[in-house]
């Protein structure tokens, strides 16, 4: 009867959380982490990014994500395997290299390939490729766009098909939860790769909210429409909603309200599979340490205890 029971009971196939290896050391975390009942799903926040995987050409070490593999097969849980490309946490071989086209191609090939054959079977999801727009729904400059255009993103998409045919494949960004010029850039991105013939199975929305800025449940729903309208289905991926620390008991209670919100517009869009926090306790949040100030962001307090987003997620699912 926690998070996760509630969203299967809704239809949905998960609801998660991202972990980190350094943080496994802390076995009351893993506890509640490993609980399926909360958390059917989990996602490495760091371990399977291309700095960790590959940190020089064709080198690769698969350790650090074969320890998250591991812990969601040993508890039941599903996996969302994060990412292949994508210009941060990128070596500087790769990003500094100089590669021509063609080398550039064949690299990012080989990364794809290597690291999907490696967990083949185990990745429920694949973020093939990571935040490659701007704010304004243009492309993101990186040394992918720079080298090989915009086809760098269905020539990805190709090459992951091929690698793990069973794994969906999923574009994944930020500020595409709201209707606007990066949501649209983003629809530009899966019309793309079905116009080379490609296969994107979903859009990663990550969902990295602001308490009080998140608007209505309808107008969130309305947005994921405007992705599953094009063939693919959706998730929330890296969802936390924060605030500025310390967080006020009215700002709590309005982050409960939000996350809500999120969660009932998953439930009314049948696409939506599942919904994941970026980490489900406010001490190994990322938020605190880029947003000096703001944070708080996460159901649980960095106590371990439970903070009232959590009770209006579970009611938001509903009880089947
Ligand atoms: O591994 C080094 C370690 O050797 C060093 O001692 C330490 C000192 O700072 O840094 C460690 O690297 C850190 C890494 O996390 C692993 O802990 C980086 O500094 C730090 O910047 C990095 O932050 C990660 C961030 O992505 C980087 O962009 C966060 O943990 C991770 O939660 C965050 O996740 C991203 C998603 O992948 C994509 N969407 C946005 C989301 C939040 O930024």
């Amino acid at each position: 009867n926690g998070l996760s029971a509630r969203a299967k009971a809704a239809g949905k196939l998960y609801f998660g959380s991202a972990t980190d290896n350094p943080e496994l050391s802390d076995s009351a975390y893993v506890n509640i982490l490993s609980n399926s009942e909360d958390f059917g799903q989990i996602t490495p926040g760091n371990s399977m990014k291309w700095d960790s995987v590959e940190p020089s050409r064709d080198n690769f070490n698969f350790a650090g994500g074969d320890v998250v593999a591991n812990l969601a097969a040993q508890n039941g849980q599903l996996l969302r395997c994060h990412t292949l490309v994508w210009h941060s946490q990128l070596p500087s071989w790769v990003s500094d290299g100089n590669f021509d086209n063609a080398t550039l191609i064949s690299i990012m090939e080989n990364h794809i390939t290597q690291t999907m054959t490696h967990f083949k079977g185990k990745c429920l999801h694949w973020d093939v490729v990571n935040e490659a727009l701007n704010e304004d729904g243009t492309y993101r400059d990186s040394v992918f766009y720079r080298t090989i255009g915009e086809a760098y993103i269905p020539i990805a998409f190709k090459v992951a098909a091929a690698a793990d045919p069973d794994a969906k494949l999923y574009y994944n960004d930020y500020n595409i939860e709201h209707a606007g010029a990066k949501a649209t850039g983003a629809q530009r991105i899966v019309k793309l790769i079905q116009s080379y013939g490609g296969r994107i199975d979903g859009v990663g929305l990550q969902g990295h909210l602001i308490v009080g800025s998140v608007g209505s449940s309808a107008a969130l729903a309305g947005n994921l429409n405007d992705f599953t309208s094009l063939g693919v289905e959706v998730a929330y991926t890296e969802l936390d909603i924060r605030t500025t620390t310390p967080a006020s008991s009215s700002a709590l209670q309005q982050q409960a309200t939000d996350y809500a919100s999120v969660v009932s517009a998953c439930k009314t869009v049948p696409e939506c599979v599942g919904i994941t926090i970026w980490d489900w306790t406010d001490k190994y949040s990322w938020i605190p340490s880029v947003f000096p100030g703001e944070g708080a962001a996460l159901p649980w307090d960095e106590n371990y205890q439970k903070k009232p987003a959590y009770n209006a997620i579970l009611n938001a699912w509903g009880n089947g």
